[in-house]
């Protein structure tokens, strides 16, 4: 077995997914959640409880790790990201040297998102840091395009905004990717940013929606609407989509199989 490897967000959507695949591939995961240990977590996995924002045990779940893939986020709180990147960095930094590689999104440069500019602060912090870094920009999941239709879906049309599209990906897909930067090392020099990843297809939201219907056994009629303002039109240009990356395998219509079934 290989030296172990922190997932921050190890409990996340994506962080579960890295978890499995470093699992697959026989090294051991670190976890570092704000929650106790339950039943249901996997086993051969290192746990440790603490909260990379006031710092509880942050140093714990660094030590002795040979990579950390920082899946951590608060959504509702981006500014809280900054904070915790910092503290994860330099709690890292009086152990060792771990390769840190930090999740970001495809666009986070061009869409005027306020959770974006965070993140892209955060890029160029991991980036100058002291620690080899990895950046890994990757598109919209497949779970969260679900996540925004159900709540469309609730309504007495789905609303579609009009000539935007998603490329979204599967999290085993991009946990793979993940996992291959975690194997290749640090690049020589001062690290940087790896070439975009993203789903199979890109496809409106229309597509989509109708793929959520059809798969969710609804009838809804979905109904174009123009929406005006500068995010829904970095989104338009495409700034979300990276159509020559396209490394992810499993489409949106096949999640959706699965992820419809498990929650019958
Ligand atoms: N969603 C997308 O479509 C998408 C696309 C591209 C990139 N990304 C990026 O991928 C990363 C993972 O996203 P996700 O959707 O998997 O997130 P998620 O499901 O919301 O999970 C967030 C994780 O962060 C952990 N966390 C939050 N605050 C923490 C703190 N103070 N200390 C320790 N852990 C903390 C949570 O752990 P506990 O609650 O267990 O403490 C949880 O495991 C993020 O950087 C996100 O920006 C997301």
């Amino acid at each position: 077995m290989g030296a172990a490897i922190l997932v921050t967000g190890g409990t996340g959507t994506l962080g579960r997914a890295v978890v499995r695949e470093l699992l697959e591939r026989d090294r051991r995961p670190v976890i570092l959640s704000r929650r106790e240990r339950c039943s249901d977590d996997p086993a051969g996995v290192r746990w440790v409880t603490g909260d990379l924002v006031t710092g509880e045990r942050v140093a714990d779940a660094v030590a002795d790790v040979e990579a950390i893939v920082h899946c951590a986020t608060d959504y509702r709180h981006p500014r809280n990201d900054v904070h915790a990147t910092r503290r994860l960095m330099d709690t890292a930094l009086l152990g060792g040297s771990p390769h840190l590689i930090y999740v970001s999104i495809v666009g986070v440069d061009r869409i005027p998102l306020k959770m974006y500019r965070y993140k892209r602060g955060i890029e160029d912090l991991v980036l100058a840091g002291r620690l080899p870094a990895t950046v890994q920009r990757i598109t919209q999941f497949h779970d969260l395009v679900l996540t925004i239709l159900r709540t469309a879906g609730r309504l007495p049309v789905l609303p579609s905004p009009s000539g935007v599209q998603f490329q979204s990906i599967d999290t085993a897909d991009a946990a793979r990717c993940l996992v291959d930067l975690v194997q290749a090392g640090p690049a020589e020099g001062s690290g940087g940013r790896a070439p975009d990843i993203g789903g199979p297809l890109v496809q409106t939201v229309d597509d989509l929606a109708q793929q959520y219907l059809a798969a969710a056994g609804k009838k809804r009629r979905i109904v174009d609407i123009p929406v005006p303002g500068k995010k829904v039109k970095a989104f338009r240009a495409g700034w979300n989509l990276t159509p020559d990356q396209d490394i992810g395998t499993v489409t949106f219509e096949e999640f959706l199989a699965r992820a419809i079934r498990r929650s019958r």
